[in-house]
């Protein structure tokens, strides 16, 4: 294959990649050119059998009888196993327990595995489980958030976040506001459906080929249902067809059944969910109900908050402890809430465990406030954006309702730039002219911050390890617990070692992420992949140039400090080395030249009892401002333009990060705009393909798109090379859309009220809104009351 050209000139004097520069992705060509191996790409071991499940057909009841004759006879099967034939654990609750690997005689959602086989094709697979004759007697089902809040029916207790006397200050407040709204959930859509490889080794364990985004979780839930210890079980990941949440821990059922399967038939097994029963049967971005409110004084300044954010996490906790603290934790998005307190609830539904999904709850949480700051324009009659900044934290106001003192003031001036650099007031003006004079069509205009903290809010998670090898050519051998799933965290913790030992990037090769190279690893997720592995990474590196420097300090008798890494080689008194025979003169000597490393995040605690603590490290910015043009006859829209500042620290990809934006910017699109998932009254997902749910297509985003980096920023944290994380964050960038389609629809009762829309916007919402909002100006009548912001 043709070598991978590093698409920044290389500056004579130094070597070529390192942090900073725009290398390409690792994997970009064999992305575009069909050679990267996913698991279903991998070769056939002999022997495979193919993995698929029985469904429960009811959201709720009890499973009082079940055949499995015809499911047996099927021409192909080998081998069919229940709850029953299950050696170790059967929960493989990834947190808490509550997710059966195979139901036992309860049912709680559509889609919950009953039973798996083990055929000699997908397909034989798959058409036998069909055969069973299973018999319910169904139980009563609470379906939505809403169900579940009357019921009270919960995963996890609620949790509370107090600050002051909200109750107080909401009663003293000059002006009161309240509101509600429904926030969607979202299908991950990974193009690479979930999938396992498993294969039985020499002694009693199993190797996995998975596409997860946390390997060490998969090895040990593996390990639990075998009945064996962890070590027995060995986990790979070489990359994933995009994760975004979606295979934190929904790749592990898989993991458990094909394991499961290839113990019992001493054979190789491999589970690759058809894309209906992905959607049916892993979980989802959770859908929340969210009410606020508010006290505000005549600028619009909130002197207290009272709000309510209520997840509907499905069946079982999974990880919706964290989810919903991630959205207590951003129901403040960038503003001060004042006094404040924030409710979280855990709903339990009878549908599927839904998860984490990028922003994991945080976009969710955000909402709500960026509903109540349009609110408070609509009801004070001003510009939406004079209302945000005002309420933004700034020194003196910058202390969350979690006690975390915000230290880092950007979105004041990056709100400042972009208003100027997207020529906010001007088009505004335009705007408001074209909205009087057009009938039919109306265009809205909105820039929204986002503030989003970086760390797991589980402490224990936020730590990495790292493995690193020079082999006596000189080229570098680097493992971390990082997985790849597209966001380019290879290639920047490769950049980040290039730039330690101060060599070409096509010195460092990273390669799959093993259970057996970096043990106890973290998921690959809260966006912390970088910040976690390449600190590790980085450690492990200085390990080495620790024991280099002292080796070359003795064999030439030069002190530590006239020894330096630069441009390929290593200096040592007045001598240039080049890399390469520098390293064989260490092996040669008996240095070690193999190092681990290891990081864990300083400063971060949060004490769940008082609902206060400092969970983040630091907090990522980013601001977008996006127009929208609406058609009031059929409530279709259109993004026209939109533009971005964000604070990716000092970027050690510029390329890859700006990639991150615009992807992330366009999946928040997508989750607000036309991603919708419909459950019947049954429970059962009606959307369950591409033809009925729709995910943004390229002509989707956004006609005019302009993305752009906060120059000079570095991260006041030491993280990696004064970096940001990046993953994440961008898709909250996306509420820009939503808020201006509610500006576009508020212009059909002249901006006097505030249109409730909740999401996703699909045309049928939108026209709803603008029906809406028409019916509330043909009802004002002469009185001089204030508008309102008023429930559909
Ligand atoms: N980008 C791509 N291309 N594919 C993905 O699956 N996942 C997102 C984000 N960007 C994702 C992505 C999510 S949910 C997270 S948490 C981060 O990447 C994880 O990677 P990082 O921590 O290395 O940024
Ligand atoms: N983010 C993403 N994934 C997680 C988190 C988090 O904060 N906590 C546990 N898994
Ligand atoms: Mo990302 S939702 O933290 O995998």
């Amino acid at each position: 294959m043709r070598k991978l050209p590093i698409n920044t000139p290389k500056p004579s004097d130094t070597a070529s990649g390192l942090s900073g520069t725009q290398a390409y992705h690792d994997s970009a060509w064999k992305h575009v050119s069909g050679k990267a191996r996913y698991i279903d790409d991998l070769p056939e071991p002999e022997g495979l059998l193919h993995a698929a499940v029985g469904q429960s057909t009811h959201a709720h009841a009890r499973v009082t009888a079940m055949d499995l004759d015809a499911v047996r006879n099927y021409p192909g099967v080998v081998e069919v196993m229940t709850v029953n034939d299950v050696p170790g654990h059967t929960d493989i609750g990834p947190v808490f327990p509550g997710d059966p690997v195979l139901a036992g005689d309860l049912v709680e959602h559509v889609g919950q595995p009953l039973f798996a086989v083990a055929a000699t094709s997908h397909r034989a697979a798959r058409q036998a489980a069909r055969l069973a004759k299973v018999s319910y007697e169904p139980l009563p089902t609470a379906l939505t958030a809403q169900e579940a809040l009357e019921q009270k029916l919960f995963v996890r207790p609620d949790h509370t976040q107090l600050r002051g006397d909200p109750d107080k200050a909401l009663a003293e407040a000059p002006h009161r506001l309240q509101g509600e709204m429904n926030v969607g959930g979202q299908e991950h859509f990974y193009l690479e459906g979930q999938a396992c490889l498993v294969e039985p080794t020499e002694d009693a364990g199993v190797f996995v080929h998975t596409s997860s985004q946390h390997p060490s979780e998969v090895q040990k839930l593996v390990a639990e249902v075998l009945g064996l210890a962890i070590h027995e079980v060995q986990v790979e990941v070489r990359r994933m067809g995009g994760g975004f949440g979606g295979k934190e821990t929904q790749a592990a059922p898989l993991a458990c059944i094909s394991a499961l399967l290839a113990r019992k038939t001493g054979r190789p097994v491999k589970y690759r969910m058809a894309r209906a029963d992905d959607m049916v049967q892993t979980g989802k971005r959770h859908d929340f109900y969210n009410t606020y409110d508010i006290g505000f004084d005549e600028q619009g300044v909130l002197r207290g908050a009272d709000i309510m954010v209520a997840g509907r996490c499905g069946f079982s906790p999974d990880l919706s402890d964290a989810i919903v603290d991630r959205a207590m934790f951003h129901s403040d998005n960038g503003y001060s809430l004042g006094e404040a307190r924030v409710v979280g609830h855990r709903c339990k539904t009878h549908t599927v465990s839904n998860t984490a999904f990028r922003g994991f709850g945080g976009p969710q949480g955000m909402m709500i406030i960026e509903r109540a700051m349009d609110d408070i324009a609509r009801y004070l009659g001003e510009d939406p954006l004079d209302i945000r900044k005002r309420n933004l934290y700034g020194p003196g106001r910058d202390v969350t309702h979690y006690g975390q003192k915000i230290e880092q003031h950007l979105l004041p001036d990056m709100i400042e730039k972009l208003e100027v650099s997207s020529d906010y007031r001007k088009r505004r003006a335009e705007i408001t002219h074209f909205n009087k004079t057009s009938q039919i069509l109306k265009r809205g205009l909105s820039l929204t911050p986002v503030k989003f903290g970086i760390s797991f809010t589980a402490q224990h998670l936020n730590q990495a390890g790292a493995l690193v090898h020079v082999y006596t050519d000189g080229s570098i051998h680097l493992n971390h617990g990082g997985t790849e799933m597209g966001q380019g965290l290879f290639i920047k913790v490769a950049q980040v070692v290039a730039s330690a030992f101060q060599v070409d990037l096509d010195r460092v090769k990273v390669s799959a992420t093993r259970t057996d190279k970096v043990p106890n690893t973290s998921p690959t997720a809260a966006s912390s992949g970088t910040d976690l592995n390449g600190m590790a990474a980085l450690d492990a590196c200085e390990k080495i140039k620790q024991r280099l420097v002292d080796f070359a300090a003795e064999a030439h008798g030069v002190s530590a400090e006239d020894i330096a890494f630069e441009n390929n080689t290593v200096r040592v008194g007045d001598q240039r080395i080049d890399w390469a025979d520098f390293v064989q003169q260490a092996y040669m000597a008996r240095v070690s030249l193999s190092s681990n490393g290891f990081y864990s995040t300083p400063k971060i605690h949060y004490d769940r009892a008082t609902g206060q603590g400092r969970p983040f490290l630091y907090f990522a910015n980013g601001v977008a401002c996006s127009e929208v043009v609406v058609d009031t006859l059929t409530g279709e829209y259109k993004v026209l333009r939109t533009d971005i500042l964000h604070d990716a620290g000092q970027s050690l990809n510029p390329a890859v990060d700006i990639g991150q934006i615009e992807g992330g910017f366009v999946q928040g699109m997508g989750w607000l705009t036309t991603e919708e998932l419909v459950y019947n009254k049954e429970g059962r997902l009606l959307s369950n393909g591409p033809a009925t749910y729709k995910i943004p297509a390229v002509s989707d985003a956004p006609a005019d798109f302009r993305v752009e980096l906060l120059p000079a920023s570095p991260n006041p944290e030491s993280t990696v090379f004064r970096s940001k994380a990046v993953g994440e964050p961008p898709l909250m960038l996306a509420m820009s859309v939503w808020s201006a389609m509610r500006d576009a629809i508020a212009s059909v009762a002249d901006y006097r009220y505030s249109p409730p829309l909740d999401t996703p916007a699909t045309p049928e919402r939108v026209l709803g809104a603008i029906t809406t909002t028409r019916r509330w100006a043909a009802e004002q009548t002469a009185t001089t009351e204030k508008p309102v912001s008023q429930e559909a």
